[in-house]
């Protein structure tokens, strides 16, 4: 039996989600590769194979992607491409852009905080990407009719899906949309009943996550129009939707998201303004204003991260004492105090939980003592003096508070914290892009005193593509 016979044999016989590269020690110049779930992607010129097309940039930008079943040779003069059931097939040679960017730290310790100080650049690409699409312009997305859904379905895993839940805010308020959201790991197996009239948006930095692919596809079988917010538009999730809103952040290799996250938050932004503008539910006068802050979140995230380290760093040789950390917010705080308690257990591996400040009653009160510090992101909002009183009730049970406020804030509040970090205050729609910083840099710093290895956390991956 011929390689090319005992291969389509053995694939038939094969359960599960695979992606495999099969070496010949009699034959070092040929990989055979297959795939069923996982991404996989040729390289062309001297011929390589890689799970993603970042780790092939630093060699060639031409790249073709099999698809689930392909099985395919690969020489040093090329590759032939074979389906499911053995037949040749071509596949498309595509230009990937993840070769415009090579990836390295550049003066940083770690990808991580190259990637923190990277944001203000990569937040800036996208008011000026989707401002068409907010105005309406005939070359915005078509399909995306947002006029036209009666809900919204959202989907997506981890800080992807915390960035989800910040947006389902922004839909709701500002475009009087309703939005079903959960983890993918959930909303794939849930059988939601969701009408074909509806949309779903994926947010996905790799554009690979199982879970999340497996949610966009029953979105797909009920017959939605399904949107990918992802950072690499070539990715499965970014070829299989309808609409591609891609982030514009640039490759990100450290495993903690940092400025997808906030670019996932812009795009969302820009989207639940535009949102707001097709159904009639906000003035033109504050459309105008919201883009205006949107388009003012690269300045004033170039100065929050030019003054606030030296804070922060104290800050964090402060934490990385402790076993157990609670972050607390309300509103687009709350999705972001359960963002700022994920940056930190997976890379100092400090026990962290977000909490919905008004919970704080319904049971985590009872862990608050002084070996618990409490962050408490207050924007001076309309939920500020609610978050206060909150705050006041773990100063009163003992609790070290660490309030992470701004300007107006700090000047209204009359609590003695442990410690107060103080942003400029801005308007509600960017507050969670300013308030990121300082949770993701305090996550970074603790994990750099705690000696972990921050761009690769114990246990994590950067691209979850199985189950
Ligand atoms: C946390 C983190 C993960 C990812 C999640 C989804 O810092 O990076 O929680 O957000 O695994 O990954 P993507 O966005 O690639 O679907």
């Amino acid at each position: 039996m011929g390689r090319g016979e005992a291969m389509h044999a053995m694939l038939k016989r094969v359960k599960g989600a695979y992606a495999l590269a099969i070496l010949f020690e009699d034959d070092p110049s040929s990989i055979i590769a297959a795939r069923n779930g996982p991404p996989l992607a040729i390289g062309h010129g001297e011929m390589f194979l890689a799970s993603d097309v970042i780790a092939l940039a630093p060699f060639t930008n031409e790249v073709t992607y099999l698809l689930d079943g392909d099985w395919a040779v690969i020489g040093k003069g090329g590759a032939a491409i074979f389906d499911v059931d053995g037949y040749p097939v071509e596949r498309p040679r595509q230009t990937s852009m993840a070769a415009a960017y090579l990836a390295n730290r550049g003066q940083h310790r770690h990808f991580m905080e190259k990637e923190i100080y990277e944001q203000p650049e990569a937040i800036g690409h996208v008011p000026a990407h989707y401002v068409s699409l907010i105005e309406n312009r005939a070359d915005a997305v078509p399909i995306f009719d947002f006029a036209s859904i009666p809900t919204l379905a959202i989907s997506a895993c981890g800080t992807a899906y915390l960035a989800g839940l910040i947006g389902k805010y922004w839909f709701e308020r500002y475009a009087r949309l309703p939005v079903e959201i959960d983890v993918a790991s959930e909303f794939r197996y849930r059988e939601i009943p969701l009408s074909p009239q509806s949309a779903a948006l994926f947010i996905s930095q790799s554009g690979e996550t199982a879970d999340t692919l497996a949610s966009l596809r029953y979105c797909k079988k009920l017959g939605l129009t399904i949107g990918a917010i992802v950072n690499a538009a070539e990715s499965s999730i970014g070829r299989e939707a309808d609409a591609v809103f891609p982030i514009l952040a640039g490759p990100e290799i450290g495993v903690a998201s940092t400025k997808a996250f906030t670019c996932q938050l812009a795009v969302l932004a820009a989207l639940a303004i535009s949102a707001a503008r097709t159904r009639g539910t906000i003035t033109e006068n504050e459309v105008q204003a919201l883009v205006r802050s949107l388009a003012e979140t690269p300045r004033i995230m170039s100065q929050v991260l030019d003054s606030i380290q030296p804070k922060v760093e104290l800050l964090a040789r402060e934490l990385s004492k402790y076993h157990d950390v609670l972050y607390l917010g309300r509103g687009t705080s709350f999705p972001l105090a359960m963002e700022g308690a994920l940056k930190l257990k997976e890379i100092s591996y400090i026990h962290a939980e977000g909490y919905a400040a008004g919970e704080l009653k319904h049971g985590p009160i009872a862990l608050i003592d002084k070996n618990m510090p409490v962050i408490v992101i207050a924007p001076f909002d309309r939920f500020f003096n609610k978050t206060v009183s909150n705050m006041e009730e773990v100063a009163a049970r003992g609790g070290r508070v660490i309030l992470v406020t701004d300007e107006k804030g700090a000047t209204a509040s009359k609590l003695d914290t442990t410690h107060t970090i103080v942003l400029p205050a801005v308007d509600e729609i960017i507050a969670p892009m300013i308030f990121s910083l300082p949770l993701q840099l305090l996550a970074y710093h603790t994990a750099v005193f705690l000696g972990t290895d921050v761009d690769q956390p114990r246990n994590l991956a950067k691209s979850v593509t199985i189950e």
